[in-house]
């Protein structure tokens, strides 16, 4: 069976009450191309309020604890997660990687307690700039892989591969280069999904969707605004 297209967006920390009119545009535009599975990650706070605004889009956290529940101040868990209506998780974001120093060991844990929360996951893999220039690439992202879904049989989880350097900017790799990429996701998670994230605009999404390889995109600063992330939609169905 043919693989669908997944479109996630991804909120940041960005967003507020005031823009659940834009939760329920994109909510709109999801039900137009129903070939294409769409899903936001938002912050915590806006999960509840958003399932009540577009019940037919999937809702996403953008991190969870690698425990169940405890004493964790300040953490959000997995089943916290779903029982306020997400469906779906992003691990292992770079800015997690960074800012919280996060290693894969410890993604590997999240992973395996928000799938066993019932949570689909997008787990998000990529290069910084120094290891891309170095040619290392390929096997940065393999070992990422390999470590982040450590004790997991593969089962929920997408892969988003996003280039460290490429994300928050305007610069992104050449549609072959992300095919490459892909296709090493791919042959190591089979059955996966692979997106690819990091700077995506309709303008790159159509030339990487034309290319091949990617089933999809995770798209950040384009998925605010209704209108970039719904051009980004329309490309995939
Ligand atoms: P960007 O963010 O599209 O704004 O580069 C992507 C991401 O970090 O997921």
């Amino acid at each position: 069976m043919a693989k669908r297209s997944l479109l996630v967006g991804n909120w940041k920390m960005h967003g507020d009450g005031g823009d659940l009119p834009v939760i329920a545009a994109i909510g709109d535009a999801a039900r137009q191309h129903p070939a294409v599975d769409v899903a936001l990650c938002l912050p915590a706070t806006l999960i509840d309020r958003a399932r009540g605004v577009c019940p037919g889009l999937a809702i996403g956290g953008q991190d969870c604890h690698a425990e169940p529940s405890g004493a964790h101040t300040g953490d959000i868990s997995a089943p916290m997660l779903r029982e306020a209506g997400a469906s779906l998780v992003l691990l292992g974001h770079s800015e997690r990687r960074e800012d919280h120093h996060e290693g894969d060991a410890l993604i590997a844990a999240k992973v395996r307690t928000a799938r066993a929360a019932g949570l689909e996951i997008v787990l998000c893999v990529g290069e910084t700039a120094e290891d891309h220039a170095a040619g290392r690439s390929a096997a940065v992202v393999r070992e990422q892989l390999t470590r982040s879904l450590a004790g997991t049989d593969g089962q929920g989880i997408s892969i988003a591969y996003e280039p460290v350097w490429a994300i928050g900017g305007d610069s992104t790799p050449e549609p072959a280069e992300v095919a490459v990429m892909a296709g090493l996701i791919h042959d190591t998670v089979s059955g996966t999904r692979v997106l690819y994230g990091g700077s995506v605009t309709a303008e790159n999404a159509a030339a990487m969707f034309a290319q091949g390889g990617v089933d999809g995109f995770l798209v950040g600063r384009q998925s605010l605004d209704a209108d970039t992330f719904t051009a980004i939609l329309a490309l995939m169905d």
